[in-house]
């Protein structure tokens, strides 16, 4: 679908995710024929630059991270619907000037009045800036056309200020105006979960309780936390990926069939499971928080956690989190969900393993199936993009011995179309309005009232384990999985 006659308007152009992803983003989607001609692009930030500056800056990041390769001819038609306002976000004059240019770009390029305004800025700016649009009268669509609001994450800190947040929001945008970015939604292989799920008949008979031993969603990264110490310190990673990423690729993983693929009957069905989560009694066995300290990663030595530029010596962030959650419904009573992210892991791997139960019964003697494991399916979201089936197989040979093999769908062997970018692909919804890959209000609240038990627990009791750089996390999660007799995979 190609979007209709429109513009985006990006607060906080000059910040890190405008450069790496969203501008490059708008430039693959006018590459790939999804945008229209007269799309255009208005950058707001402070700083002392005119349009052909904007344009530029552009330039170079869609030439450096751009995913499509470089057109002349598509460049310059982008180039010319862009704009750029100077100012801060309580400058009325600079508001003036955007609701200007958007008039002026109605005129020029056929915007129609459809705008959708990206607040890629720090949360404490968001109220200030939708009050802003509110005042300008750019919050309020003219007449067939439509105003959209798209929101980065943190979602607030914990569920009182999400709650702030979202009145905020709608004091001005009506919910449907608002899109919430959760950057996993727009990947190609989560999306795919309930194509598997929903669109087979071979998996939704043993997705449940009677056949599923338990659930492992990873999130592994072997990066650090780079120049983020600003944002990341205080935050943690339970708060950075937990609370959005992993919680809804878990909704995703356990809810029922939704009603129809839309918007309102996914909404229905997440919120059902996120509304069933419970956390363990005792959560100082169930979950585990680590910090990374110095270690080797691709051959170099790497600073801990503690060390890094920005860093208060003595946080006490999480940068690894570990958690049991259940599911109380039928289909999942009694089957534990883990839960696990960090920061500088031996490999950056997102999964999520569905293992299964022991066979009741075996007729082979117990030496032919010694080295046989629990049967899996795992959703390999990234970077290796497919899926995994683990099952036992004959060795062969002349004696009956049992092993694990694994059966491989991988994207590129199987499809010769290439994923768009997370980014592209959520943009595009945002234009063409649909919401079905953006988390709701409801959502975020419910994910809060998971997360904000656990971490006021972890507030009160000591400290993150330290985990060495480039390991697999701290030996309190394994220690958590073994008390469970279960043990984490090694992707
Ligand atoms: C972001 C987090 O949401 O996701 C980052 O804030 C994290 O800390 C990033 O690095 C990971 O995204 P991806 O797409 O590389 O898995």
């Amino acid at each position: 679908k190609i979007a209709g006659p429109s513009g985006l308007v990006i607060f906080g152009v000059t910040g890190d995710l405008a450069r790496k992803k969203l501008m490059p983003a708008v430039y693959d989607l006018a590459n790939r024929g999804l945008l229209p001609p007269g799309f255009s692009l208005v950058g707001f930030a402070r700083r002392d630059w005119e349009d052909e500056d904007f344009a530029q800056i552009v330039h170079d990041s869609v030439r450096e991270h751009a995913r499509t390769e470089f057109r002349e001819e598509v460049w310059q038609q982008l180039a010319e619907g862009m704009r750029f306002i100077p100012g801060d976000f309580g400058d009325d004059q600079a508001f003036k000037q955007l609701r200007a240019a958007v008039e002026e770009l109605d005129a020029s390029r056929g915007t129609s009045g459809n705008y959708a305004f990206y607040l890629s800025v720090p949360p404490k700016f968001f109220p200030k800036v939708v009050k802003q649009l509110k005042k300008h009268g750019l919050a309020d669509a003219p007449a067939g056309s439509w105003r959209r609001a798209v929101i980065e994450k943190p979602f607030g800190h914990n569920l009182k200020s999400a709650r702030e947040l979202n009145k905020v929001l709608h004091d001005v945008f009506d919910p449907e105006q608002v899109f919430r970015i959760d950057h996993y939604l727009g990947k190609e292989t989560v999306q795919n979960i309930l194509a598997l799920r929903f669109a087979n008949q071979m998996y939704e008979p043993v997705w449940n309780r009677s056949y599923v031993d338990h659930v492992q969603i990873t999130m592994a990264e072997d990066i650090g936390i780079g120049g983020r110490a600003g944002y990341y310190d205080g935050i943690g990673s339970a708060r950075d990926v937990i609370q959005n990423h992993l919680l809804q690729l878990m909704a995703l993983t356990a809810m029922e069939e939704p009603i129809a693929f839309d918007a309102d009957s996914l909404l229905t069905e997440k919120l059902k499971v996120l509304k069933s989560v419970r956390l363990p009694e005792d959560l100082g066995e169930h979950t585990v928080r680590g910090q990374y300290a110095e270690g080797w990663q691709g051959g170099a030595k790497v600073p801990g956690y503690l060390e890094e530029d920005g860093i208060d010596p003595t946080s006490k962030t999480d940068t690894y989190a570990a958690v049991k959650l259940e599911v109380d419904n039928r289909r999942w009573a009694g089957v534990p969900f883990y839960l696990r992210t960090g920061k500088r892991l031996g490999r950056r791997v997102t999964e999520i393993a569905v293992v299964f139960q022991r066979a009741p019964h075996s007729p082979f003697d117990s030496t032919a199936t010694e080295e046989l494991g629990a049967n899996a399916i795992v959703f390999r979201v990234q970077p290796d993009e497919g899926m995994t089936v683990r099952f036992g197989s004959k060795v062969p040979g002349t004696s009956m011995e049992i092993r694990d093999v694994s059966m491989d769908f991988a994207y590129g062997e199987s499809f010769t179309e290439s994923s768009p970018e997370a980014y592209e692909r959520l943009i595009l919804d945002v234009l063409l309005g649909d919401a079905n890959l953006f988390p709701r209000h409801q959502e975020v609240e419910e994910s809060w009232k998971i997360l904000d038990p656990i971490e006021e627990f972890w507030d009160k009791h000591g400290r993150p384990a330290q985990y060495a750089s480039g390991s697999w996390g701290p030996g309190e999660a394994d220690e958590m999985l073994a008390r469970d007799g279960r043990s984490w995979r090694r992707p």
